[in-house]
């Protein structure tokens, strides 16, 4: 249609009128189509069909915010551990204070390997403050002993649930941050993973060094409206129906450039006790795209019903159903030894 319009605009007479004529009609043209892109992208949608029983009161709604996380400090630390040891790769384990068996399966299989393709690496175990009806005393007295012991434990002082994992996830950053800089990458994995740490560390040896971030990548997710699901999460909370592209919660690596990075970017986005997707709404707000794993069967959700008989030797993560199947699947792995 333009091109014509352009054509005739050329050929007549009282050509600059026309000329000024098409001008106007044109900017007029790119600007409708503008303000429709404009509007249809701000998702207005949710405004039409509320499908959350609003009714829910302030007091119940509260719990789907998160504080904002940087007021809470580290009470058991190792401050100087990632500075002398210069890990190549860092492993964070998030995990409640009274799993110690969790703990003891990880420090038993994975967590065993500090020396991989002669490459430094280390875990911590990330803990918040036990409930009371955990036996605080007691769980604060364990955790400390297994400090000494281990010197894996880093425990910070806001409750440990499943709705602060957000602040968990921030407090881990804050730490990377401050105590590991000549630290490549790090990685986020939950304690009932099975983890292939040779294969991970061969992915991250040939992996860029700078804003860099991937694992089990989930795009498009819907945000979850109906109430009695584990995540749901109201509009007032979040309006969006949709979370940007961010990497699962189960297992995740990134390089170490990118935890300051975050912390930033979370000053200026709203939390929402979804950690991981949260993560994802920060590299939003930073323009850093995820990166697929260089193979698509890498990180895996769950254990297939027939594993091959070099089944764990190719993947770097498979969810698990607890820490009793690692210990298993560990002695299986280590049987895979001519792969
Ligand atoms: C999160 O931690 C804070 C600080 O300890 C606590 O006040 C709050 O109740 C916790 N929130 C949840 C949902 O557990
Ligand atoms: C990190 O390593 C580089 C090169 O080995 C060194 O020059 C630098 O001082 C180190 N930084 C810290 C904070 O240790």
């Amino acid at each position: 249609m333009s091109q014509s319009a352009f054509y005739r605009c050329e050929k007549t007479p009282w050509t600059r009128v026309r000329r000024c004529l098409c001008f106007w009609m044109l900017l007029l043209t790119v600007g409708t189509f503008m303000l429709t892109f404009y509007v249809s992208s701000l998702n207005l949608s949710w405004l039409l069909t509320s499908n959350t029983p609003e009714d829910i009161s302030p007091e119940d709604l509260s719990v789907y915010f998160v504080s904002y996380p940087s007021q809470y400090s580290i009470t058991v630390d190792e401050p100087h551990r990632c500075l002398q040891e210069r890990p190549f790769l860092v492993l964070m384990i998030p995990v409640a204070p009274n799993n110690r068996e969790a703990r003891d399966t990880i420090r038993n299989t994975w967590g065993k390997e500090t020396t991989v393709l002669g490459k430094v690496v280390s875990h911590y175990f990330l803990l918040g403050m036990s409930k009371e009806e955990d036996g605080t005393e007691s769980i604060k007295e364990q955790v400390l002993e297994e400090s000494r012991r281990h010197h894996d434990i880093l425990q910070s002082d806001f409750l440990d649930s499943y709705n602060n994992l957000t602040i968990k996830t921030m407090v881990m950053f804050e730490w990377l941050s401050s105590h590991c800089p000549n630290t490549s990458f790090a990685m986020k994995i939950d304690s009932d993973m099975f983890l292939n740490v040779r294969n991970l560390v061969d992915m991250l040896w040939k992996a860029p060094r700078h804003l860099y971030m991937t694992g089990m990548l989930a795009s498009g997710a819907s945000v979850l409206r109906d109430h009695t699901s584990k995540w749901f999460l109201p509009v007032s909370v979040f309006p969006e129906n949709y979370f940007p592209p961010y990497a699962l919660g189960l297992g995740y690596v990134f390089s170490l450039d990118l935890p300051k990075r975050i912390l930033e970017a979370s000053a200026h986005v709203k939390a929402i006790y979804i950690e991981d997707a949260y993560v994802g709404l920060c590299m939003r707000h930073l323009g850093i795209v995820l990166t697929d794993p260089p193979r698509g069967d890498l990180f895996q959700g769950m254990v297939p019903d027939e594993t091959s008989n070099c089944y764990w030797t190719s993947v770097i993560t498979t969810i698990l159903k607890n820490s009793d199947q690692l210990s298993l699947v560990w002695r299986v792995y280590q049987s895979q030894d001519g792969c």
